[in-house]
């Protein structure tokens, strides 16, 4: 049966689906025939194949619309494109458009058949590559040098698989530190254009002009200044890959001429005549919410949606949580190498301080925290007081658990009771300065202090026996009830 692999044959002539049927057969390939694009498109979705062979002439939808549509379904199907040997053209259209080969009729069957086993090799590579990285993936904790096994960061490995072969335009949407330009050169790296050029255009850094000047290069006198002819970006980029960094910082006029090299894949340069034609991959990043841009004003809609083909959402760290041991043995390691101090370690109560902290910087603040760490650490163990002081000021704040006594309890008592102790240890963490307490409870001064004279609440003694600080209220109120441990209990 099938030995070879199963092909596709469409072709509207009775003679030349049975010439194929039996030669293909012979050889011992699978074959479906259809005489109409439709009907291939129906059997195509309804089957697996590994290769198709396509009249470029057929009545209704021609063989060109019918390689697009199959090459929707399939990404990777190679299709062969028979074609009149007068209409080599359309061929060569065809070829542009990922058709893997034509045949011209009359085509000998040696043609056929070697034309056939190229494509079915390569089909194989593609698929045996896919299911390597596939693997890997699933095996490792890394794609590249990507670190992460939460699911999230994982749905974006996937992405970067899928989408990396193509030219398609990607948008990359994430907080600062996320990883985006980390994500761009993988996409780069993952794609056929990897020995070319990876472009990073810092979209905001500069004034329109010369923004425009360093994108689309300028000719000789263009402007005071310009002595010489100067290419641009997207011509060094050639094809390669162009990363536009903070694309949502690049000046309305702007915007139109990147559209333009976008849709057509060509500009001029600043003050010439020419048209110049490229081939380049565009990735573009953005940490602010674009549709809002768009939305307001600040965004060309038309650009939005030329962008917005496939975008890649990288999570904030905080939402991968899971991933921040990895990434703390990733730079131990890095640095480690790096400053000479092998076999570090973080202590497990450092670690949980990571683990509880927000990261607004995400993994970029991180890399920074261990990194410091490991400069100063004099031993092979990093303790808790090498964790910079923000980070462990923010401690998870936890409500106590609460647990009911069957015969009820009064709501009112419990709140009070509840206010006097928080009150009490804020002021505590604030070394007893009640302004600096109304700020961390973010209520004002005044209010604080009326609280605390009303609840009669006075600082707690410190261990060490320091005195009271001086705004505290003078009179020492009698010993704070103790609540009820049954009612409060603070979960560590
Ligand atoms: N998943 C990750 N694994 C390993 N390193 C990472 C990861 N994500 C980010 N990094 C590292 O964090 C730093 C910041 O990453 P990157 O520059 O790609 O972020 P960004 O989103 O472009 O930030 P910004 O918005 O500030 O430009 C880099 O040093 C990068 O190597
Ligand atoms: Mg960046």
């Amino acid at each position: 049966m099938a030995r070879h692999g199963t092909i596709l044959v469409i072709d509207d002539e009775e003679i030349m689906r049975e010439i194929l049927d039996a030669l293909l057969t012979r050889e011992g390939y699978g074959v479906r025939l259809a005489a109409s694009a439709q009907e291939g498109l129906d059997l195509a979705r309804a089957v697996p194949f590994d290769a198709a062979i396509v009249d470029v002439m057929l009545p209704g939808m021609d063989g060109i619309a019918a390689l697009d549509e199959l090459k929707k379904l399939d990404e990777d199907l190679p299709v062969v494109m028979i074609t009149a040997f007068a209409s080599v053209e359309n061929a060569i259209a065809a070829m542009k458009r990922g058709a893997f080969d034509y045949i011209t009729k009359p085509f000998k069957n040696d043609e056929v058949l070697v034309v056939l086993r190229n494509a079915i090799e390569r089909r194989r590579l593609v698929d045996e590559n896919r299911a390597l990285r596939q693997n890997l993936q699933a095996h490792s904790h890394r794609f590249g040098e990507i670190i992460g096994r939460s699911s999230r960061i994982r749905q974006v490995f996937d992405l970067i698989i899928q989408a990396a072969p193509s030219r398609t335009t990607i948008l990359i949407n994430g907080e600062s530190g996320t990883g985006k330009e980390l994500i761009a050169r993988a996409v780069h790296t993952n794609s056929q254009r990897s020995d070319r050029p990876f472009i990073t255009v810092n979209s905001g850094s500069l004034p329109p002009d010369l923004l425009e000047s360093n994108l689309f290069g300028h000719v000789k006198g263009a402007f005071t200044g310009a002595v010489y002819p100067k290419k641009g970006l997207f011509e060094l980029a050639d094809k390669g890959t162009i990363f536009f960094d903070e694309i949502g910082n690049v000046p309305l006029e702007t915007q139109s001429k990147l559209l333009r090299v976008i849709q057509e894949r060509e500009f001029m340069r600043l003050g010439g005549v020419e048209t110049i034609k490229v081939d380049v991959r565009i990735i573009a990043a953005t940490n602010v919410d674009l549709r809002r841009e768009m939305e307001e004003g600040r965004f060309r809609e038309d650009l939005y949606y030329r962008l917005h083909v496939i975008t890649v959402q990288l999570p904030a760290l905080r939402e991968r949580k899971d991933d921040i041991p990895l990434l703390v043995l990733h730079f131990l390691d890095k640095y480690g190498r790096e400053n000479n101090k092998p076999g570090l370690e973080l202590a497990p109560d450092a670690l949980d301080l990571m683990m509880e902290y927000d990261w607004p910087g995400n993994v970029r603040e991180l890399e920074n925290v261990i990194e410091r760490a490991v400069v100063l650490t004099s031993g092979p163990r990093i303790d808790m007081d090498l964790v910079p002081d923000h980070v462990r000021r923010t401690r998870a704040f936890q409500l106590p658990q609460f647990v009911l006594p069957p015969e009820g309890i009064s709501f009112k008592e419990v709140i009070t009771d509840f206010e006097k102790r928080l009150i009490e240890s804020t002021l505590e963490a604030a070394g007893g300065v009640q302004k600096r307490a109304a700020e961390l409870l973010r209520i004002k001064p005044t209010t604080l202090n009326e609280m605390i004279k009303r609840y009669d609440i006075r600082a707690r003694r410190r261990r060490a026996g320091s005195t009271v600080a001086a705004d505290e209220p003078a009179t020492p109120a009698p010993d704070a009830d103790e609540p009820d441990p049954a009612l409060v209990r603070t979960e560590k």
